[in-house]
């Protein structure tokens, strides 16, 4: 049995420059899905999962996700005297137990590989999950759960993963698959952002990880790769032949939040699995179209 994976890692710390103005002053993981921010769709996929510990990899103006976890008094005392209970459970919900989260900063943005560095402090020395909140999966099962069930099987280190058009392979990390087994895809390399010419798959990584404390070795390097940014595909590369090493096709649809069109798309398909608003968005959307 693997050792179970406690921790998560949230790296927040980047620009969001695709989705300016938007992002100027608000961080890009505040953006509302539905009726909740990018960054709470994400932290409760991490509790669904089971994990206990919750890790902020944070920047310059990023302070609202602090804020959106904390205890508000203020906003709590005034809903209990008004009666919004539903509402005071809402807020109440969202918190983490004292001591569970934890915030680094990143000072630059180096790269995702340097944020995830970031957090070594944090993780120590056991097996850990990092969270891109700007991707998310709408699926039978919260795609971190999923990927548990899978960990369970394989130990090591595990990316979600889904098909790309080839023609954009360069926009993603991209698998060398050694084999494939239904869901569970054995990998035997990893390029980040590859021309199409040059893609050994179209199987692309997705923006939840499962990782084993060794991938810290090769983030130490510093090493600069893809657009001049310390890449976490290129340590994952390291660790292959180490260590067990497998994608997982995910059950479900992703969006990529960080992007305009994306982001339109996943507010609608969002909306359209709420019972509270599935009808009425349905008619609207009718009527516009
Ligand atoms: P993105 O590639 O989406 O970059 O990062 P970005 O800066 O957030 O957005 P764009 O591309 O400028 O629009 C993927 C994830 O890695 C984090 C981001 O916050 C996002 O969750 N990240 C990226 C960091 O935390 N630090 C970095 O240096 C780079």
């Amino acid at each position: 049995m693997p050792q179970k994976v406690r921790k998560a890692v949230f790296p927040v710390a980047g620009l969001g420059t695709r989705f300016l103005p938007a992002t100027k002053a608000i961080p890009k993981e505040m953006l509302p899905l539905a009726d909740r921010p990018l960054i709470q769709h994400a932290v409760e996929e991490a509790k669904a999962a089971g994990i206990e510990m919750f890790c902020f990899v944070t920047s310059r103006g990023k302070s609202p996700l602090e804020d959106h976890f904390d205890y508000n008094y203020e906003l709590n005392e005034t809903l209990r005297k008004r009666g919004k209970n539903d509402l005071l459970k809402v807020v109440e919900d969202l918190q983490i137990e004292s001591g569970n989260l934890s915030y680094v900063r990143q000072p630059q943005p180096l790269g995702l590989g340097h944020a995830v560095w970031c957090a070594r402090e944090f993780i120590c020395d056991e097996p850990f999950a990092v969270i891109l909140p700007d991707e998310q999966v709408l699926g039978p099962k919260p795609c971190l759960a999923q990927m548990m069930d899978a960990y369970e099987q394989v130990g090591g280190n595990l990316l979600s993963v889904f098909e790309v058009p080839r023609e954009q392979t360069n926009k993603y990390g991209i698998l060398d698959i050694e084999k494939e087994d239904g869901r569970l895809v054995a990998v035997k390399g990893l390029v980040e952002k590859p021309d199409p010419a040059d893609a050994p798959s179209n199987l692309s990584i997705q923006g939840r990880y499962i990782l084993q404390p060794e991938i810290f070795d090769h983030l130490s390097r510093f090493e600069t790769g893809a657009g001049g940014e310390i890449q976490l595909t290129d340590a994952m590369a390291r660790l292959i032949g180490s260590q067990p090493f497998h994608g997982f096709k995910f059950e479900g649809r992703r969006f990529d939040c960080g992007d305009k069109l994306g982001f339109v798309l996943a507010n609608v398909a969002y909306a359209l699995e709420r019972p509270d608003m599935a009808d009425k968005v349905r008619t609207a959307l009718r009527d516009m179209i």
